[in-house]
């Protein structure tokens, strides 16, 4: 093992944050910053701004919000049942990371960066390729459901396992970010681990970016406070889904 590249993510005391929620009980922190990254503290809202309570999402059903920046897509899912713990996952250029586990009272609470690593699909207004099939549903990209799927090219994610690429084209599995709930039971985003795809993604989507935001640059900034979140089918007019 590559010490240098491995990545540990370890329960700690909380950290010095900018904004303080009554508690945090589940706190992160990585001994390498290779693949972690922290960035704004925000807290996951509704559309009238109330915080969105972790036991009260609807089970495998997609909640979209932005995170980390006010342009990259984001789907969380409370999968119904624990997530495994401690996976070790590989990025494409063979940096290791270690997946701590869902959120949450059951562990079942994941979220993920909506940005295919294959290509880049990801969720826009005008539709979806990219969603979560819950168990009991099927798709084309793999043999069972329980997995979050891009029907562009049919590739497959594992959410217990770090959103690890199980089946298709994508070289590597998707970003996990990185949730905290706290003892009121909202739900706050952190950090992003794992190899995103934040670069190419802005820079191959810059004319997509200038329609929503009418200037590209508001899609790079960082969201902060909150961010709003969804049904991904409150976002997106259509999901297609193989
Ligand atoms: S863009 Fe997602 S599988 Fe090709």
């Amino acid at each position: 093992m590559n010490r240098r590249n491995f990545l540990k993510v370890v329960g700690a005391t909380a950290a010095v944050v900018a904004i303080q929620p009554s508690s945090i009980s589940q706190t992160l922190y990585a001994n390498n910053g290779d693949l972690y990254k922290r960035y704004e503290k925000v807290q996951l809202v509704d559309k009238a701004g109330q915080p969105i309570v972790a036991s009260a999402l609807k089970k495998e059903t997609s909640y979209f919000f932005m995170y980390p920046y006010n342009g990259t897509p984001a789907l969380l899912v409370d999968l119904g049942e624990p997530t495994e713990k401690e996976v070790k996952l590989t990025s494409e250029d063979g940096t290791e990371y270690i997946f701590p586990g869902g959120v949450g009272k059951n562990s079942s609470i994941v979220a993920v960066s909506a940005i295919c690593p294959h290509q880049l699909t990801h969720p826009k207004p005008s539709d979806s390729f990219f969603n979560y099939v819950p168990k009991n549903g099927k798709t084309m990209a793999y043999k069972s459901g329980g997995v979050f799927v891009c029907s562009s090219h049919l590739s497959a994610y594992d959410p217990k396992q770090g959103a690890k690429r199980v089946s298709g084209p994508a070289p590597q599995g998707l970003a996990n970010i990185i949730l905290e709930v706290d003892d009121n039971d909202h739900i706050w985003a952190v950090g992003v681990l794992g190899p995103d795809k934040f670069h190419d993604y802005f820079k191959a989507f810059k004319p997509e970016f200038k329609a929503i935001y009418g200037n590209w640059r508001k899609a790079k900034k960082l969201v902060k406070v909150q961010t709003p979140t969804m049904l991904l089918s409150e976002y997106c007019k259509e999901i297609i889904q193989y």
